[in-house]
């Protein structure tokens, strides 16, 4: 079993392994009674198996089914827990288990985050996005008619504990959407990780192949170094970028997903923002023309796209200026001054910004 420590302010471990399931109850920690384990209906047979192992160890168990994927994020769902917790008697000693994706363990996340202003939570994402990304770090939320995760709060995990076996059966195309975060910090912070897939991207992609628990291990180590520095998003100045490093190739992917109405899968559309924004970084002069092309080759050998075809880049720019991250008018990249080192670009001309959308646009 790999460990990864996340050192914030209340430090949690990251376990990594094989059938790992047993591994709840050390996580959950002292004076727990009841366990609400928040799951998808897809996963209903590993819930089954966690209320079994948590009956076993004294607990009281209470499985909560909420929709699958992104319909999941809504108040109502969120309302429909809040409801099962106060019934149950559910305490401030009591905890709550996030088994899912990324969209099951956001919003599990959230209803711990609100309830009694806060109970314990414990994450097993079931995805290799929910495992590099989503589960770790803190950010909970759900969306509302007006956008994605607009409502929502931070709150850090007890524990997160992924269990490799639950890649296995994931829809195809799940493994490389989650993959483009995982080379997302390859380029921000570390190398290796591109090595690893660049060498072989199918023993990378395989969900029961011997490198997927070392990317993952690395793409969290990665994760919990940024944001060990800055929880809260808040300190990116001077040359220090924070959490916001984590946004790499994202502005221009969440203008994508904006732009084609959330049909383009989240990893797909942060691989052609990668390779947009690493286009932007060589032609504002900043990032060499090999590093830049390293991003098209690496995520092409996994599958992914790296060019878009909607031809619409004034709805593009504008989905761009409605991102989290811009300020006031500005436009806010973070870009690459060479591998490994991020920065932030603010306020790129507009002629910069249309030459780099040449660079993706078929
Ligand atoms: N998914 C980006 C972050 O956790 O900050």
């Amino acid at each position: 079993m790999r460990r990864v420590a996340v050192p914030t302010a209340r430090p949690y471990d990251v376990l990594i392994g094989r059938d790992l399931l047993d591994e709840l109850p050390a996580l959950l920690g002292d004076g727990v009674q009841r366990v609400a384990v928040v799951y998808s209906p897809p996963l209903r047979a590993t819930a089954e198996r966690l209320r079994a192992r948590l009956t076993g160890e004294g607990y009281e168990p209470y499985l909560l089914d909420v929709p699958d994927a992104e319909d999941a994020k809504r108040a109502e769902v969120a309302a429909s827990c809040w409801s099962a917790l106060g019934s149950s008697g559910f305490t401030r000693s009591d905890a709550v288990v996030g088994l899912g994706g990324g969209a099951t363990t956001d919003l599990a996340g959230f209803v711990a985050a609100t309830w009694l202003r806060g109970v314990r939570i414990v994450q097993v994402p079931t995805t290799l996005l929910g495992m590099v990304d989503a589960a770790v770090g803190g950010k909970t939320g759900i969306n509302t008619a007006e956008g994605k995760n607009l409502v929502g709060s931070f709150h850090e995990p007890a524990g997160v504990l992924c269990d490799l076996d639950a890649l296995e059966t994931l829809p195809p195309g799940e493994m490389a959407g989650g993959l483009a975060e995982v080379v997302k910090c390859g380029f921000i912070s570390d190398p290796g990780i591109l090595d690893l897939v660049g060498s072989d991207a199918e023993k990378a992609a395989d969900p029961s192949g011997v490198v997927v628990g070392e990317l993952v291990e690395r793409a969290v180590r990665v994760k919990a170094g940024v944001v060990a520095g800055d929880l809260t998003e808040r300190t990116s100045s001077g040359g220090r970028v924070g959490r916001e490093v984590l946004n790499y190739g994202h502005t221009f992917g969440h203008a994508i997903e904006r732009v084609e109405r959330y049909r383009w899968r989240h990893g797909s559309a942060v691989a052609v923002g990668m390779v947009y924004v690493a286009a932007l970084s060589r032609l504002a002069g900043r990032l060499d023309a090999a590093t830049a092309d390293r991003h098209r080759a690496v995520l092409e050998r996994i599958g992914l796209p790296t060019t878009y075809a909607g031809g619409a880049w004034d709805s593009l720019h504008s989905a761009m200026r409605v991102d989290k991250k811009a300020r006031g008018d500005r436009l806010r990249f973070v870009v690459l001054d060479a591998l490994a080192e991020p920065a932030i670009l603010e306020g790129p001309d507009e002629g910069l910004l249309e030459a780099a959308y040449a660079e993706v646009a078929r």
